[in-house]
């Protein structure tokens, strides 16, 4: 297990872009899509290959070709800003979503909706949520992934809380953890500071 920070330049770059509370809709959401796009490219990095005969104009030649099938599972409803910066680079991932929330009177996850795709055991998965903000979420849904028999579980965030990532860090100590950027910290609605906001709000222009 490891938290890998992705310092690339360009995604720095775009986070900032992202983070102002002025940027529209359109642009909100096109950055996202391209910071996944870059963050996707870092955390596939050890995919493994495996041989494949294919015919150039000049010539029969062996290459190479992704060995595993990949999964790309949103956490509802941000993630769902991630899902085409994956697909982007990996148009052959199948897609799952998970739609959970804590009941806060028995303090239990309630899985609202979730689809998950078939033999989903067998792939590579890539749970994907902009925030990782308490770690709830993701904890909950790298639960349910391991219930569904998945072993290898990557999880991407754009930005983090140091408090979330010891969290999911503490409970699923097993799975990797991309992030764009570790922020300072929650305040007290357990919104990330300094952040983005409501991330959800922003990609669908709800508020
Ligand atoms: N979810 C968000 O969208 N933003 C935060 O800051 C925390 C959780």
């Amino acid at each position: 297990m490891s938290v890998i920070e992705i310092n690339h330049p360009l995604v720095q770059h775009k986070l900032t872009l992202l983070r102002n509370k002025d940027a529209e809709t359109k642009l909100f959401r096109e950055t996202l899509t391209e910071i996944t796009g870059l963050m996707t490219y870092e955390a596939t990095k050890d995919f493994k290959l495996k041989d494949t005969e294919v015919e150039t104009p000049i010539m029969k030649t062996t290459a190479k070709i992704l060995a595993d099938k990949v999964a790309v599972v949103p956490i509802l409803r941000a993630g769902l800003g991630m899902v085409e910066g994956v697909t982007t680079f990996i148009p052959t991932a199948k897609i799952g979503h998970i739609g959970v929330y804590r009941d806060e009177e028995t303090l239990q996850p309630v899985y609202y909706y979730c689809k998950l795709p078939e033999n989903i055991a067998e792939m590579k998965v890539l749970l994907v949520d902009p925030m990782l903000a308490t770690g709830g979420s993701a904890i909950y849904s790298i639960d349910y992934l391991k219930e569904a028999g998945v072993k290898d579980i990557s999880f991407m965030c754009i930005i983090a809380a140091p408090e979330g990532i010891a969290k999911v860090i503490e409970k699923h100590p097993d799975v990797d953890i991309f992030v764009g950027k570790m922020d300072q910290g929650l305040d007290e609605n357990s919104y990330i500071y300094p952040g983005l906001g409501d991330c959800g709000d922003r990609i669908f222009g709800t508020k």
